[in-house]
């Protein structure tokens, strides 16, 4: 039996080749009739995600066998195609390479590894030129790439894309690239719900497809390239597809997780009211804008001697303290600054910035933009080594989802795009030898019929964002943790029965909410993004990561020395 998900008219942002289930001749079912069946399917690999990470290893893995691409929605809907700024890379040989490897580790904080970032930063140039062969257009000036520089960097290295649509570009080319290839087939609007482990080892996983039907899928290895958990507060940059599936879905496999404790906050997100914290991108600050305080005063240079510039942390934190203010409730606004750039027109540098804008009243080049940090980027994750392998047999993670700890305790702005590149090609090609046969799996019971109240689901997703922000966003301290992770604990009675993608996301959210305070009650310090105000300082001696497995305590470890626990 073959089934067709294809139906008029209805995934118009999606793509030509997107629902291609290899085996199966399909005829178009109804609703109701698809509703009833289980859909048992096998393939080589399995890869989690279609952002830049997802895509990168399907293109290697798809030389080794049959790859299916699942992605929640259309495939254009991933943290990759919302990344603004660029993609940090040294393309100037072993001493620029140095230098980036340099502002990596000091970026974050004691913690990166420094194995992870050196192959990183070796291994960028090639990646990158790569995707230049593969037809992505990057923005040139008289023929050469442009660069352009952003918080923490020593020089400018970032390559962007239509100004300021780096990520879009690069996710068309890559997944031109990959459908290209007939061994790729994409599915999207698929909700995945859990891993299948046997004997210890992953062998396939189950999923939910948008009319509600739930496949098994058998498979030689899977990848998690599922992007970031920024739903898990009120207040993010991310899209409302980054609800760390992954993340949860690895941790309640067994595997090992790692440094959730370290989550990113983009200092400059729009604050306007009933608008969407929309990214302001860095390479703001970069060609030169300014912050400056309800006074209209600039404040950063009191922060840190690199001001606008500073690592991401320390201007993210910087503007909540300028925010505060001696009323209660009142939040004092801070403003991001462009009025004094004269040698660039703003409009064409930054035209996605500029007409988000101009479409809430505000003109990059004459008005003050206020702004306000929001969640960002999630350091932590289902903890590998730069091959993608994590703890567990068969399960690879690569990109956002995953923790190499190359980030350490703060990222270096526009890493992410290069370590989703880098380390996706590597997991693809280290899954490429995973060559046991497909398992043989149970088809599962059809899906149960349950009655979902989604006003319920959303009015428990939103106490649980409001509780995340409050007690363990970007300032924390023992009380508010403890207090966020009594409030989730007394949501799990009310989890729905994971039947829908809401009730599925929100069992994703409450884990890894949980993971998140329960990290960071347990790091009793201050380092780069985690800023406890009751543990100011950073600890003395070599940092060491969190780790964590389901039914265990926080342990802290240094990676590849699990003595050091
Ligand atoms: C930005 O453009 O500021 C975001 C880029 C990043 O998060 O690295």
């Amino acid at each position: 039996m073959v089934v067709s998900y294809r139906r008029r008219g209805e995934f118009s942002c999606c793509h030509a080749r997107r629902l291609r289930f290899w085996r199966y001749r399909v005829p178009i079912l109804s609703r109701a009739s698809l509703n009833s069946v289980g859909v048992l399917s096998t393939v080589d690999f399995v890869v989690v995600g279609a952002g830049i990470a997802g895509l990168r290893a399907a293109i290697t893995l798809a030389g080794a066998g049959q790859v299916l691409v699942v992605t929640k929605e259309c495939a254009a809907e991933s943290n990759t195609q919302y990344a603004q700024g660029g993609i940090a890379v040294a393309m100037g040989g072993e001493e620029d390479v140095a230098l980036h490897l340099q502002d990596t580790l000091a970026a974050g904080d004691g913690l990166v590894e420094e194995s992870a970032a050196a192959t990183l930063v070796r291994e960028g140039p090639l990646r990158v030129q790569e995707l230049l062969e593969w037809g992505t257009v990057f923005d040139r000036d008289h023929g050469e790439l442009m660069r352009t520089r952003e918080g923490a960097h020593s020089l400018p290295r970032i390559l962007h894309a239509n100004g300021d649509a780096t990520g879009r570009e690069i996710g068309r080319a890559l997944l031109q690239h990959a459908l290209s290839d007939p061994r790729i087939t994409l599915m999207e609007w698929a909700t995945t719900l859990d891993l299948i482990v046997q004997n210890g080892r992953v062998v396939g996983l189950s999923l939910l497809d948008r009319a509600g039907t739930k496949h098994i899928v058998a498979t030689r290895a899977v990848l998690l390239a599922s992007g970031g958990a920024g739903q898990v507060y009120s207040d993010t940059t991310n899209p409302p597809v980054a609800t760390g599936d992954g993340i949860a879905m690895a941790y309640r496999a067994g595997a090992e997780i790692s440094d959730m404790e370290f989550y990113q906050f983009h200092p400059t997100a729009l604050s306007l009211p009933g608008v969407p914290r929309f990214l302001l991108s860095e390479a703001l600050r970069g060609e030169g804008a300014v912050l400056r305080n309800h006074r209209q005063e600039r404040f950063m240079d009191r922060y840190h001697p690199l001001a606008e510039l500073a690592p991401r942390d320390v201007v993210a934190r910087a503007i909540t303290r300028e925010s505060l203010s001696d009323k209660p409730g009142e939040i004092l606004p801070v403003y991001l600054d462009m009025r004094h750039i004269t040698g660039m027109d703003l409009s064409q540098r930054f035209p996605g910035i500029s007409t988000f804008l101009r479409q809430h009243g505000l003109d990059i080049s004459r008005d003050l933009i206020p702004v306000r940090p929001a969640a960002h980027y999630l350091m932590g994750g289902v903890r590998t080594d730069v091959d993608g392998r994590t703890s567990l047999p068969g399960l690879y993670a690569a990109g956002e989802v995953a923790c190499t700890g190359v980030h350490g305790a703060n990222r270096l702005a526009s890493n992410s795009l290069l370590e989703g590149l880098v380390f996706g090609a590597r997991a693809g090609e280290a899954m490429r030898k995973e060559t046991q046969a497909t398992p043989t799996l149970k088809a599962m019971p059809p899906s149960q019929q349950t009655t979902t109240d989604t006003a319920a689901i959303h009015a428990l997703r939103d106490a649980l964002r409001d509780a995340m922000w409050r007690d363990a966003g970007l300032l924390r301290e023992e009380h508010g943790l403890r207090r966020v992770l009594a409030r989730l604990q007394s949501m799990e009675a009310q989890l729905p029965a994971p039947e829908t993608r809401d009730a599925v996301e929100l069992r994703n959210l409450h884990t890894v909410g949980t993971l998140i305070a329960r990290s960071a009650l347990a790091r009793r310090e201050s380092r780069g993004a985690h800023a406890r105000t009751d543990a100011p300082e950073k600890l003395a001696g070599l940092p060491l990561h969190s780790c964590i497995r389901e039914g265990q305590q926080v342990r802290f470890v240094r990676f590849g020395d699990e003595s050091a626990a």
